[in-house]
């Protein structure tokens, strides 16, 4: 299938994925791992951080087994964090050909009075707070390297609304935004893109969709056609809405 593909997205690339504990983070960074590429990964959970750096080297190809790849606890509410995750990927020479804005809440189902203020925060703070720290000091390393791919995981409910999502909505409806207005200020060589991964059955929609989340399919079987779309983009879809 690689073959196929073309040389821009079967030559080996450093992709940083935020919020890669669990769901489609992780199912990402372990598809990228298997095809030979290193992984930069992030999230909060230390316990499932350890295991998912097990996981990345037991999966790597053949040919990339001496890449390290580098997965840092990170929580990207946190600027000084994420500037510091930045620091550590400069350090270690791992300056990311792709960055995926991954890492992402969503409020418990509620109608909009009845969310808890912290939990409206929360939402903000991670979709789109997270999102801008990461851009803020990331940015600034690939206009250095003269060239970066930058996709921000929106959603169908970025570009859609539901009822009981309010404040999930607004925070994907900013990074679609968001996106778009960071499109016109990117220097050449660089891109970004929102990104909508689909409807897949993770813990994010487990919340909000209760039960009928299990009819949907696993990030296991999204990673292959994320991966494809993800190494496939290039500096013509900058500014671009996609969807996996
Ligand atoms: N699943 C879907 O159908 C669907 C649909 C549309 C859009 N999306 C988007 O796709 C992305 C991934 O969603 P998912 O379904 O995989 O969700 P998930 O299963 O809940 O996973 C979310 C990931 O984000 C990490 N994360 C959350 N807060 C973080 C923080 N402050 N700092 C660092 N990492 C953080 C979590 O790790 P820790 O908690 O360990 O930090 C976890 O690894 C999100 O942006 C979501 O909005 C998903």
């Amino acid at each position: 299938m690689e073959n196929i593909l073309g040389s821009a997205a079967s030559a080996s690339k450093t992709v940083l994925i935020t919020g890669v504990s669990r769901g489609l983070g992780k199912a990402l960074a372990l598809e990228l791992a298997k095809r030979g590429h290193t992984v930069i990964g992030c999230s909060r959970s230390l316990d499932k951080l350890s295991s998912l750096q097990s996981e990345l080297a037991s999966v790597s190809s053949e040919n990339n087994k001496d890449n390290k790849h580098l997965i840092m606890d990170t929580d990207v509410r946190s600027n000084t964090s994420v500037e510091e995750l930045a620091r550590a990927v400069v350090e270690n020479k791992a300056v990311p050909d792709i960055i995926v804005n991954n890492a992402g809440t969503i409020n418990r189902n509620n109608r909009i009075w009845e969310v808890p203020v912290d939990e409206f925060d929360t939402v903000i703070d991670i979709n789109i707070k997270g999102t801008a720290n990461v851009l803020r000091h990331f940015i600034p390393i690939m206009i250095e390297n003269k060239q970066g791919i930058l996709v921000n995981m929106s959603s169908g409910w970025g570009r859609s609304a539901a009822a009981q999502v309010a404040p999930y909505c607004a925070s994907k409806w900013a990074v679609e935004g968001l996106t778009r207005a960071v499109a016109k200020e990117l220097p050449a060589g660089l891109a970004i893109v929102a990104l909508s991964p689909g409807v897949i059955n993770t813990e994010m929609l487990q919340s909000c969709f209760g039960n009928s989340a299990s009819l949907y399919p696993t990030p296991e079987s999204w990673a292959p056609k994320a991966a494809n779309m993800i190494l496939n983009l290039t500096v013509a879809d900058n500014g671009a809405s996609l969807t996996v």
